[in-house]
C-alpha cells in the first residue's frame, strides 16, 4: 500500500534512506562514505521535506515502511519543470511493482501541479537508471560529481508529463 507520509514518519524514512543507500551504492561509492551515513543526521532533512510537500511511503503487509519517494519543483530548471528528488525501496521489497506505484504517485502529484516534465538525477553506475528509461525517461545530460573522494557521473533524465484525463 502507498500512503502520504506524515511528520512522525521522518525517523523511519531516514532509517530506510540510509539502509537503501547502503544496499544500492555498496559497489559504487566508497565503503567509509556509506558507513558514516547516519539516520539521525538525515532526520531533520526529512522533517523539512515533509513540511514542504508530499512524501509517499510504501508499506508492507505489516504496515512497516519499506520505501519512499518525493518530488517537487526542479532544483535546476524553469518553473514548468518538476523533479523526482528520491525514490528508494528496500531490496527485499523490489520487483513487485511497488517502485512503479511510488513513482506514479509522484508523477501524478507533479501533473496536478501543472508541471510539464520531470527530471531525475541518477548515477550512471546505478542500474536503476534503466527503470526511468523503461518509463519514457530520456537521457539529457551527465555531470561529474564526487562522493567520498570518488569521481562519479550523475545522469539527468527527463520524463514528459502527459496531462491525465481525470486531472
Ligand atoms: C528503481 C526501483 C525504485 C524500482 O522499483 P521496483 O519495485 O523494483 O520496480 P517495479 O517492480 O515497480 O518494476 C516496474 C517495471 O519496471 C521494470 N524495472 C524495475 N527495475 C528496473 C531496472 N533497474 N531497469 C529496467 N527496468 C526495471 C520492471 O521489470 C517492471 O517492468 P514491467 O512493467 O514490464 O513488469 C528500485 O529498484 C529501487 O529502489 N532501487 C534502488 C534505489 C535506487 O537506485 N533508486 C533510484 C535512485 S535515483
Amino acid at each position: 500500500m502507498i500512503r502520504a507520509a506524515v511528520l512522525e514518519d521522518a525517523a523511519v524514512i531516514a532509517r530506510i534512506h540510509v539502509a537503501s543507500w547502503r544496499e544500492t551504492y555498496r559497489t559504487i561509492m566508497p565503503d567509509p562514505y556509506l558507513d558514516q551515513l547516519s539516520a539521525e543526521n538525515r532526520e531533520s532533512g526529512w522533517r523539512k521535506s515533509l513540511a514542504e510537500g508530499p512524501v509517499f511511503v510504501a508499506l508492507d503487509q505489516t504496515n512497516e515502511i519499506v520505501g519512499f519517494a518525493n518530488g517537487g519543483p526542479s532544483r535546476e530548471n524553469d518553473a514548468t519543470e518538476g523533479e523526482l528528488y528520491a525514490l528508494y525501496l528496500l531490496k527485499s521489497h523490489q520487483g513487485q511493482g511497488t517502485g512503479k506505484r511510488l513513482f506514479d504517485h509522484v508523477l501524478e502529484d507533479l501533473r496536478r501541479k501543472d508541471f510539464q516534465s520531470c527530471i531525475v538525477s541518477v548515477l550512471a553506475d546505478n542500474p536503476s537508471r534503466f527503470f526511468y528509461e523503461r518509463f519514457g525517461g530520456r537521457l539529457v545530460s551527465g555531470q561529474p560529481i564526487e562522493r567520498g573522494g570518488k569521481q562519479l557521473i550523475a545522469c539527468t533524465y527527463r520524463i514528459v508529463l502527459v496531462p491525465s484525463f481525470n486531472a
